[in-house]
């Protein structure tokens, strides 16, 4: 990756314009309940108050209506979560396209959602052309959303005086990189989640990559059926059958593997009180609903893990919020933390079951993106990074 960096640049007095990824998820009352991406986002905000620059910082949160913005899709938990970390007063800042406001060198403010602000999402150049007016120097630090080409990811950089890559941004990739160019044998990816559809290219290009290739969650069910076993009354999607199979072949021929779950974890309901009952793949009932992988299945994807020269994983491996589904996600998880292989892992799910079993400091990287993060995997090119390297190319 060429690109320019924050860190290679004189900021001092310069007006820098960080476009960061601060989509954190809220509950209902709008507390955030998960801020990695905000602590992730704070050195490169440091280091340019730090270098003497004016900064603005700004984000996208859900995906608001252009134009008009609610209450619920403002930036001010963020803004206050912001200043608790960085230790100092960070303003929000409404309607900011046209500029208009204050902020001074060794200052930083946050400009409310940019996804507020009509023509961002189809990457508008009249909008992207205003927005880098505001700016000496804009900065791309939102890996989370670098897979998307909107204003404030992809046009401005094309327009802005100089545009530069984030220290977020440069580490992702460097670590993204690191994993799949040339990763340490055997490569094992765990891809878990509800649907095969959503993340059916990505099992295919990692199917052409990896050593073994985990499925887990609704992604596993319909492997199951390709594998000829009953799934009762599990989420699957039996018109993508077809697909697994040709993934498992493709896997088999290369001499790597999908290995297909022995045992799962069964309930007749999905929730808190469910009665939870361990059964063999084979002996599923009708109404039986698969919520994790068993101890025996959870047993062999451990010492796979063990044996692991590099790990990739996105994706819990059942319903882990709740407990009595969530034995197969911890044992992989601490087979993870334990493992001696470079570790990365991403998506929001992994995240919360990252959390949840307290394995961050054992994970090597631990990406901020989700489906960002599925692309780079994928082979993709990234649009926000592709204009970075085309103005560092000039
Ligand atoms: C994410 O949560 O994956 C990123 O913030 C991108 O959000 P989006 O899918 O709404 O573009």
């Amino acid at each position: 990756m060429k690109v320019l960096k924050l860190s290679d640049l004189d900021l001092k007095g310069k007006r820098v314009f960080i476009r960061a990824d601060l989509n954190v998820p809220q509950d209902e009352h709008g507390n955030i309940t998960e801020d990695t991406r905000i602590r992730a986002s704070v050195p490169g905000i440091k280091l340019a108050l730090e270098k003497g620059a004016a900064v603005m910082v700004t984000s996208h949160l859900g995906r608001p209506t252009e134009g008009a913005l609610t209450p619920e899709d403002s930036l001010a938990p963020i803004a206050h979560r912001l200043a608790e970390l960085l230790g100092c007063k960070v303003p929000l800042i409404d309607n900011w396209v046209d500029g208009g406001f204050d902020v001074s060198p060794g200052q930083v403010v946050l400009l409310e959602n940019c996804r507020g602000n009509k023509g961002e999402k189809k990457d508008s150049d009249e909008l992207a052309q205003k927005m880098a007016k505001l700016c000496d120097i804009y900065v791309n630090d939102a890996f989370g959303t670098a897979h998307r080409a909107e204003a404030t990811t992809h046009g401005m950089a094309k327009y802005a005086p100089v545009a530069c890559a984030g220290p977020l941004l440069a580490a992702e990739l460097e670590a993204l990189t690191r994993a799949l160019e040339n990763p340490k044998r055997p490569l094992v990816a765990i891809v878990a989640g509800s649907k095969v559809s959503t993340k059916l290219t990505i099992l295919k290009s990692l199917a052409e990559k990896v050593d073994q290739l985990i499925v887990g969650g609704g992604i596993a069910n319909t492997f199951m059926v390709a594998d000829d076993l009953p799934i009762g009354e599990s989420l699957a999607e039996l018109d993508l059958v077809e697909e697994a199979r040709n993934i498992m072949d493709l896997m088999d021929k290369r001499g790597a593997a999908v290995p297909i779950p022995e045992d799962v974890v069964v309930a007749n309901e999905l929730s808190a009180q469910a009665r939870a009952n361990r059964v063999a793949a084979s002996d599923i009932a009708p109404d039986d609903m698969i919520l994790d992988i068993g101890p025996k299945t959870a047993a062999r994807l451990v010492n796979i893990l063990a044996h692991a020269g590099t790990i990739v994983w996105n994706g819990p491996l059942g319903v882990f919020e709740f407990d009595q589904f969530g034995g197969g996600t911890k044992m992989v998880a601490a087979a993870i933390a334990h493992s001696p292989a470079f570790t990365i892992a991403g998506g929001g799910d992994t995240l919360a079951a990252i959390a949840k079993y307290h394995i961050e400091n054992q994970v090597d990287y631990i990406s901020t993106g989700g489906g960002a993060f599925l692309e780079f995997l994928e082979g993709k090119k990234l649009p926000a990074v592709a204009v970075l390297e085309q103005r560092f190319a000039g």
